[in-house]
């Protein structure tokens, strides 16, 4: 698979420190949720690297969802409309979608992990499904993409400093959720330490959970070993071509 060419076509500022890049070449995005997109602008020798970003949306254009931590997103979040951004993609597992979602489904996010569960909710509303949607932050301006999700998603917000939504975490009302909805589907994506807090929650109450991990990576496709991590089972995993997305049991087990 080679990097294509794309250009991009527009810029956005959804929330302090985030930019949502769409861009287009001369074929369509193509991609699954939980799928993402190695990037890199035309900027010269340094940083060699490119960048792993999670597909917010496909088609004739492809959107991402850049947050500005560091060198490389600091350089994409400031390109501009028309400029050039080479794109490797869609690469990696991305989420598996349950046959049967009678049991509910419940999208679990936490900062940029909200990127890929965008995308799964686009997926399902054009399956007819309503999941809950389930987004926690640490404050009300790192909430991108909340007036995406509103339309086909039962929204519920919870920030850490209670300045939007619910006071405190992600997983109090998903633990209300799976009361009433122990079957459910649960899919998630966020900083470690909420994912495995969302598996243990999800496993306790009879759940299926799936969870999509951010693991550093440089070439994204099987070459570099640098995502490799540890499963549950003390195997190597590599996060780009085993995930991002895995059943949380593989990576979290069983036990609380
Ligand atoms: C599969 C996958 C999907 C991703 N999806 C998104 C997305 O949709 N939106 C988004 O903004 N980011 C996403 N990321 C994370 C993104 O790739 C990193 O934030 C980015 O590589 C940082 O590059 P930088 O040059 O700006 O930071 P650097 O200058 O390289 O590092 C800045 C700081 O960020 C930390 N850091 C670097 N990479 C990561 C990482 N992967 N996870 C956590 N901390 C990191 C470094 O340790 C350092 O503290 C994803 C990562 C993966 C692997
Ligand atoms: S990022 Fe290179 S092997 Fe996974």
């Amino acid at each position: 698979m080679d990097y294509f060419k794309t250009r991009i076509t527009r810029m956005e500022i959804p929330a302090r420190d985030h930019a949502i890049l769409r861009f287009s070449g001369d074929r369509p995005v193509d991609g699954e949720p939980g799928q993402f997109v190695m990037v890199r602008g035309n900027w010269g020798a340094h940083p060699i690297l490119p960048r792993a970003f999670s597909l917010v949306e496909v088609g004739k254009e492809g959107a991402i969802l850049v947050r500005n931590v560091g060198e490389g997103t600091n350089l994409l979040a400031s390109m501009e409309q028309g400029d050039e951004l080479l794109v490797l993609g869609p690469l990696g597992r991305g989420f598996s979608l349950p046959s049967e979602t009678g049991g509910g489904v419940a999208l679990v996010a936490g900062g940029v992990g909200v990127a890929p569960l965008v995308f799964l909710a686009q997926r399902l509303a054009d399956k007819g499904i309503k999941p809950v949607f389930l987004y926690g932050a640490r404050t009300g301006d790192d909430l991108p993409l909340r007036d995406q999700i509103g339309g086909i998603c039962d929204l519920t917000i919870t920030t850490e400093d209670g300045s939007v939504g619910e006071k405190g975490l992600v997983t109090a009302p998903l633990e209300r959720f799976l009361q009433t909805n122990p079957t459910a589907s649960v899919f998630s994506c966020g900083p470690e330490a909420m994912l495995e807090a969302v598996a243990r929650v999800s496993v306790e109450a009879g759940a299926r959970c799936q969870v999509a991990l951010e693991s550093p990576m440089a070439c994204g496709m099987g070459t570099c070993k640098g995502c490799a991590i540890l499963d549950a089972a003390g195997e190597y995993r590599y996060v780009c071509t085993d995930g991002p997305a895995f059943e949380s049991v593989e990576i979290f087990g069983r036990e609380p």
